[in-house]
């Protein structure tokens, strides 16, 4: 399966040498009242039992992973009752110090928004925009150079992709998402660097894919193999890429750009329906 994406093996090493790791900084919460009882994506099915500690261990691991790679981790103070709250990415977009907030489509996780706003507060940052439309920060926005990237369909509500590029000054491209195992953008694609990005094109509309096409000629394409593991739901740093280790094609594929996977397991965290991505907000000062 893999086969046919590996590029030459020329390729790799003169792409190595040019791949450039920026150091970031990352916002996440502890996954201390993380569980399964509630069904608001299809991944999620409360009849299955969660190993907690084995989620705080894999949680640990990647956290250990980012400091590892040299980046800085900020904690959020986990709420109880708050079960998916370790799921920093949906809890905000931030871009040139610019705080846009969330506005969460489940009642269940709406206190989620003010529990992040408290943390961002208590860390010197100036406001968080209250908006008026849903959405779930990074889980539906991801940055690529100067531009956002903003899904739409399950979650977010298309109007909040004009009030994020109005509150930010920077141009948002919108996508429609248009299968429901893909329900948030970071299921279905990352950004590898100020160049390209990778992604799964059946996750979104025919007009989205050919968006995307246009924009990111270079792009990865990502086997359902591998999107199916939360093989999208990756980190990059420009060079080093915090991938599930179970999106083993991807994995290939990454190693063949001259990328340095960096594979964890997340299992227990996929049963809510996220992955490395999911547990990791950026903060862009
Ligand atoms: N159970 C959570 C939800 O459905 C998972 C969120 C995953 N986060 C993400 N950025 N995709 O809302």
């Amino acid at each position: 399966m893999s086969a046919t994406a590996v590029t030459p093996t020329t390729a790799p090493t003169a792409a190595a040498a040019t791949r450039q790791a920026t150091r970031r900084e990352y916002l996440m919460c502890p996954p201390t009242y993380f569980d399964v009882v509630y069904a608001i994506n299809p991944w999620m099915d409360p009849g299955v039992s969660v190993d907690r500690d084995l989620a705080q261990r894999q949680w640990a691991e990647l956290r250990d992973t980012y400091r590892r790679l040299g980046h800085t981790v900020q904690l959020a103070d986990p709420q109880p009752g708050l079960v998916d709250m370790v799921f920093a990415a949906n809890c905000a977009l931030v871009v040139d110090g610019k705080i846009y907030g969330a506005r969460f489509r489940e009642p269940v996780r709406q206190p989620e928004a003010p529990a992040y706003r408290a943390w961002f507060a208590a860390a010197g940052f100036g406001g968080v925009l209250l908006p008026r439309y849903v959405n779930e920060g990074e889980g539906d926005f991801a940055v690529v150079r100067d531009i956002v990237l903003a899904g739409a369909g399950f979650r977010t509500e298309p109007a909040a992709h004009g009030e994020a590029q109005e509150f930010l000054g920077r141009p948002v491209v919108s996508l429609r998402l248009a299968d429901p195992r893909f329900y948030h953008l970071d299921t279905a694609l990352f950004v590898l660097d100020d160049d390209t990005i990778a992604y799964y094109p059946p996750a979104f509309t025919l007009g989205s894919q050919r968006t995307l096409a246009r924009l990111f000629p270079n792009a990865i394409v990502a086997s359902e193999a591998d999107a199916l593991v939360l093989g999208l739901n990756s980190v990059s740093d420009g060079a080093n890429v915090v991938v599930a280790q179970a999106a083993t094609g991807l994995i290939d594929q990454l190693a063949a750009r001259g990328y340095q996977p960096v594979p964890v397991g997340l299992s227990e965290l996929a049963k809510a329906g996220g992955g490395a991505k999911c547990c990791t907000l950026e903060i862009r000062r």
